[in-house]
């Protein structure tokens, strides 16, 4: 009978949501019962760069061609899912969504070739370009074309990204795979590096996180419903490099984790916990650069496109078992606790609002309203082993690089997100909008205060070609104010130079931006949500820069 019921336990796992409610409701005995089947489940070695040619890193200037096409990757068992990915050839070799890494001053010159059967076109994410080169959408290659790209990699350290960025097809395509990690590394980061003693794919590691539901087939399950791309595409469980419940050994010293959030819609509330307590970690850089100085923090909330390089003193832990988790929030989608509406079965990109009573959704618990499976629910991302060890275990510098301060601003610009009367997302009242909304001179310095509606979802914002320095945040929810530093109501998360900010419902992010380019004429970039389905559903607002 005993055994049985342990049995039960076991398969109760199958759903992670069943974990978090099995989880409270159990005594002590029950609870080592779960974590004993939790540690039984999470056994598949985590993909490190390079594993059975995927995320291998390359030198980002000796890429000649980069593909996109169809491939296949076990991610269930050893049944190939069929993915979308990127392909480079490097010395003979074929490798799949390659981490490009390189250093400022670098020159990329490759070509982009598209095998897919819809248009594409790689933004390269985080980095300052001009707009043929951002890879926007504007120049997008059609099925069986190419796109030639010729830029400079221009800025300071940093963890950016490339991914799809047609128009209409970006939250497809990076739902079926396509994604890659691009370094930029310099003296900073270099000296950083040489402080912590940590080695690249060792103890230092990259950690793309991307939810997915994987079907027993071993495909993934395509979400593109109605409810999917008015909130953004969701999965039922969390893949970290593309692997299903992660394992990864690491030793008793400091170890790095850059973490890339790539799923197209998933907020992470992240955290490293040992037996009931936080480990802590020390913030290094944010997005596309490092920080002054590392800073304290025992979580953090990551929304889509955000990155974070932390370093994680693995000796204040005991050696065994370890976890990386995202722990329980309020995904705050108070859209869904408004009054019903009916959804508008002929607009896919129409918000849709589940046919609750509001007072009963706004009882809900967290993460398990409609069409957003698993947001906010507490559950394990990846099982970390710690074991002990004898050597130089590093240290972290003080300081770790210059960043340049705020630019001095003499203009405001006001941003209001919020959901239009036809059930679309908009910037300033405007969806779908192509022509550019606004120019700057290049140089100018603004601030721009981004205000997010109280009946809203949270919004990652993203700006193309440039970086905030954020100055404040107002009226912030329970959950981010208890993550405030000071009066501003900034977060550690707010000292980097993000691309990209989370702005939660009832919210205003204020931020200086520095429009200085060294590009002639008149570029184009947008300023967008990085819910990659309200981005195709036209929550983006194209503007330009420079003078003609
Ligand atoms: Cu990462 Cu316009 O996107
Ligand atoms: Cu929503
Ligand atoms: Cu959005």
């Amino acid at each position: 009978m005993k055994r049985r019921s342990v049995l039960l336990g076991a398969a109760a796992l199958l759903a992670p949501p069943v974990i978090h409610l099995a989880w409270r409701r159990q005594g002590a005995d029950e609870r080592q019962r779960l974590q004993t089947a939790l540690a039984r489940r999470f056994v598949r070695p985590l993909r490190r760069p390079g594993d059975d040619g995927w995320m291998t890193p390359l030198a980002a200037a000796g890429v000649r061609v980069l593909r996109a096409l169809p491939a296949a990757l076990a991610l269930r068992g050893d049944k190939p899912a069929p993915l979308w990915a990127y392909q480079a050839e490097s010395g003979g070799r074929r490798v799949f969504n390659p981490i490009l890494i390189g250093r400022p001053g670098d020159m990329l010159r490759l070509r982009f070739e598209n095998r897919l059967p819809q248009d594409s076109i790689v933004h390269w994410h985080g980095f300052a370009n001009d707009s043929r080169n951002d890879g926007g959408g504007m120049h997008a290659a059609a099925p069986g074309g190419a796109f030639d790209y010729q830029w400079e990699i221009r800025g300071d350290a940093g963890l950016n990204w490339y991914h799809p960025h047609p128009h209409l097809h970006a939250g497809e395509q990076l739902w079926r795979g396509m994604t890659g990690l691009f370094l930029v590394e310099d003296h900073a980061s270099d000296a950083l590096a040489r402080a912590l003693g940590t080695r690249f794919g060792v103890t230092d590691l990259p950690l793309v996180l991307q939810d997915r539901s994987v079907l027993r087939s071993g495909a993934l399950a395509s979400t593109a419903d109605a409810a999917a791309l008015a909130h953004g595409r969701t999965g039922a469980e969390v893949l970290v490099n593309l692997t299903r419940y992660p394992v990864l050994s690491l030793p008793r010293r400091w170890v790095r984790l850059r973490i890339l959030n790539a799923s197209n819609a998933r907020v992470y509330r992240l955290a490293c916990v040992q037996g009931g307590r936080r480990l802590e970690c020390a913030l290094l850089g944010v997005d596309g650069g490092l920080l002054a100085a590392p800073r304290a923090l025992s979580e953090l909330y990551l929304a889509p496109a955000q990155r974070v390089d932390l370093a994680l003193d693995l000796r204040q832990a005991a050696a065994g078992e370890a976890w990386l988790k995202t722990l329980a929030f309020d995904p705050l989608h108070a859209e869904q606790r408004q009054a019903p509406a009916p959804p508008d079965a002929g607009d896919p990109h129409a918000l849709h609002r589940p046919p609750a009573a509001p007072a009963a959704a706004a009882a809900a618990p967290a993460g398990h309203v409609h069409g957003r499976r698993g947001e906010g629910v507490e559950e394990p991302l990846l099982r970390i082993l710690v074991r002990p060890h004898d050597g130089d275990g590093g240290r972290l510098p003080a300081r770790i690089a210059v960043p340049s301060p705020p630019p001095a601003c003499s203009a405001r610009r006001a941003f209001t997100l919020d959901a239009g009367g036809g059930g679309r997302w908009r910037i300033n009242g405007c969806s779908g909008q192509l022509a550019p909304a606004f120019r700057l001179a290049s140089g100018a310095r603004e601030i721009w205060d981004i205000r997010n509606d109280a009946s809203g979802m949270p919004h990652p914002m993203h700006l193309h070609g440039f970086a905030f320095n954020v100055l404040a945040r107002h009226n912030s929810p329970a959950q981010v104010r208890q993550l405030a530093l000071d009066a501003s109501g900034r977060t550690a998360q707010d000292l980097g130079r993000p691309d990209t900010v989370l702005v939660w419902p009832g919210e205003t992010l204020s931020a200086a931006v520095d429009f200085a380019m060294p590009f002639a004429g008149v570029q184009q970039y947008m300023f967008h949500c990085h819910n990659l389905e309200h981005q195709d559903g036209g929550m983006m607002l194209p503007f330009e820069v420079g003078t003609p």
